[in-house]
């Protein structure tokens, strides 16, 4: 998971209902054959420069591509995919290879952003470049392929997604039912098919049209999950499959939330240590776990003022709550200058400001379209049923505050479970083991203390995937490619000669 948090069917989620989904679903794999239907898309894409409104890099193309809204329906009503791609970079020695798709994660992160961020130079990397176009397709419900919408003011109102009592528990299911009712009104039928199966055939589709090669793909944070349904369902179209920072889908909810907030909490206490005595922190010096401790009493008695927010941008002030969950994302980037100094730097700056009263860097956005879409496809592709009564969401609570005490379980998972509790559509993409059988060596990349996509996740991936290897950091961040370190070679190597390294392979950056 990468960007922010934050929400969703006409009542509850039932448990029938989710039991026919469960049995719908072969518990082998499933490769589709003769995908997509016929006729039920185009056959080719033409690229052309982006529109100016969209400030594109020069280097970038642009193209839409119609897919049916329900792929269960294939010549059902349609809707536009926007993507975006980077062409190959001209190169006297290096020949292009084909097309290579990137996926930043999130749910809702917006993969043209991230070939738009490769197009400014934000990647070092010649030979690569000069091998393959890369593409950024945004998956739908995101960005440019028709991004989801939400009445704001309801996404807005401040209800505690840990209700401690029964009319604390209404407030979240009214206010999780209205703003996911607002979305629908809004948005339209493809609210209901955003789950991550259905961007996985966009995928697909996106790939014959583009020439039928086999797919290269990048899957980083919750582009692992895109990657590995992908792999599930069409194992014999991929060359290179690399996931990087890696989501497991089926594991029960409580060991999900252990997982994500464990990782995170493991995380913080790392920071804690650095920003103690790093010369670059704030807050040298001081005691920064007791600081953290006290700063969370103090906001959850007066939440503390964010003067730089403004209404429609951000809240104008933090609960400690908000402070639990939006430090999370600060932890993403330890060691790596993010242009505004690394996120550990900033993490330090931030809790310092809010010591002085000014929470603003800590305050929850209004205006991010990523928090919409990270409801969209979380609550389409996730179960809640730890969360549908108040006696087992309070012992889910109970759980996160003993195992996890810094954080209290505060974690994407955590908000997905329970911002989606009243959501008004079904779960689509019903958590499962997945059987992936390619032939293909499939790269997965981890570090140790990713404070997102924790490392157990990464290793329960190891039990669905068949052909794999596992490549080991050794450090702190959320995913590695984006580093530029030796992980970031590895995976380069790999793109260009579609060789997996050897397993075990463990590397420091
Ligand atoms: C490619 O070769 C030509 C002719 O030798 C040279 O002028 C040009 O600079 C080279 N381009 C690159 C990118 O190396
Ligand atoms: C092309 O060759 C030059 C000279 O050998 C080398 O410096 C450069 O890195 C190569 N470029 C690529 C993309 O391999
Ligand atoms: C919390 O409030 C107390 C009492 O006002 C104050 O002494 C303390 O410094 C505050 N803690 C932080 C971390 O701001
Ligand atoms: C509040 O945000 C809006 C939208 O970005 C901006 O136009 C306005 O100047 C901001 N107001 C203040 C007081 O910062
Ligand atoms: C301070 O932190 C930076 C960034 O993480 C690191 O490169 C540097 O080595 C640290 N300094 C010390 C003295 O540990
Ligand atoms: C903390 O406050 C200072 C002074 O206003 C500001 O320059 C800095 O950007 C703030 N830190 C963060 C992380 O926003």
């Amino acid at each position: 998971m990468a960007p922010t948090h934050s929400l969703l069917l006409s009542s509850l989620v039932t448990i029938p209902s989710l039991v026919a989904l469960i049995s719908a679903y072969p518990t082998k794999g499933h490769e589709l054959d003769g995908f997509p239907p016929e006729n039920s898309v185009a056959s080719s894409i033409s690229w052309s420069d982006c529109p100016p409104e969209l400030g594109a890099p020069k280097a970038l193309q642009c193209a839409t591509f119609s897919v049916p809204i329900d792929w269960d329906k294939p010549y059902g009503e349609h809707f536009d995919l926007g993507l975006v791609k980077l062409p190959a970079a001209p190169s006297n020695n290096t020949s292009k290879i084909g097309s290579l798709f990137i996926n930043p994660g999130g749910p809702g992160g917006r993969a043209s952003e991230l070939v738009a961020q490769v197009a400014m130079g934000a990647l070092q990397a010649e030979e690569f470049l000069a091998s393959f176009d890369i593409i950024g397709l945004d998956p739908r419900g995101v960005g440019l392929s028709k991004q989801m919408e939400c009445d704001m003011s309801i996404y807005a109102e401040r209800v505690s997604l840990y209700p401690q009592n029964e009319e604390e528990f209404e407030q979240l299911v009214s206010k999780n039912k209205r703003l996911g009712e607002s979305c629908r009104e809004k948005t339209g039928p493809l609210l209901e098919h955003m789950d991550t199966i259905s961007a996985a055939k966009d995928h697909e589709a996106v790939r014959v049209a583009l020439g039928n090669e086999p797919i290269n793909f990048l899957g980083i944070s919750y582009g692992t999950q895109l990657g590995a349904q992908y792999a599930d369902l069409f194992p014999n179209n991929i060359r290179t499959l690399v996931l990087d920072g890696v989501v497991q889908h089926s594991d029960s909810e409580a060991a999900n939330v252990l997982t994500e907030a464990y990782s995170y909490n493991l995380g913080l206490t790392h920071f804690f240590e650095w920003a103690g005595k790093n010369e670059s922190s704030a807050l040298k010096g001081q005691d920064v776990e007791a600081l953290w401790t006290s700063l969370l009493t103090n906001a959850s008695k007066t939440p503390i003022p964010a003067p730089s927010c403004n209404v429609t941008e951000c809240r104008a002030d933090v609960n400690a709550e908000e402070i639990r969950f939006n430090a999370q994302h600060f932890l993403a980037f330890a060691g790596r200058d993010t242009g505004l100094g690394s996120s550990w730097e900033l993490l330090s700056s931030a809790l310092y400001n809010a010591t002085k009263g000014d929470a603003s860097a800590l305050s929850t956005s209004f205006s991010d379209p990523t928090a919409i879409s990270f409801l969209g496809i979380g609550c389409l592709d996730w179960t809640h049923f730890t969360s549908l009564t108040l006696p087992s969401l309070l012992a889910k609570e109970a759980m996160a505050t003993g195992y996890t005490p810094f954080t209290r379980g505060a974690s994407q998972t955590w908000s997905l479970q329970n911002a989606c509790l009243g959501w008004p559509i079904e779960v689509k993409n019903v958590p499962k083991k997945l059987n992936i059988k390619t032939k293909t060596t499939v790269l997965m990349v981890q570090s140790t203390f990713d404070p997102e996509t924790g490392l157990p996740w990464a290793l329960g991936m190891l039990e669905e995937i068949d052909n794999k290897v596992l490549l080991l950091r050794e450090g702190d961040g959320h995913a590695s490619f984006a580093l530029g370190g030796e992980a970031t070679k590895v995976v380069i190597e790999y793109f260009i000669t579609g060789k997996a390294p050897k397993d075990g392979l463990v590397v420091s950056s």
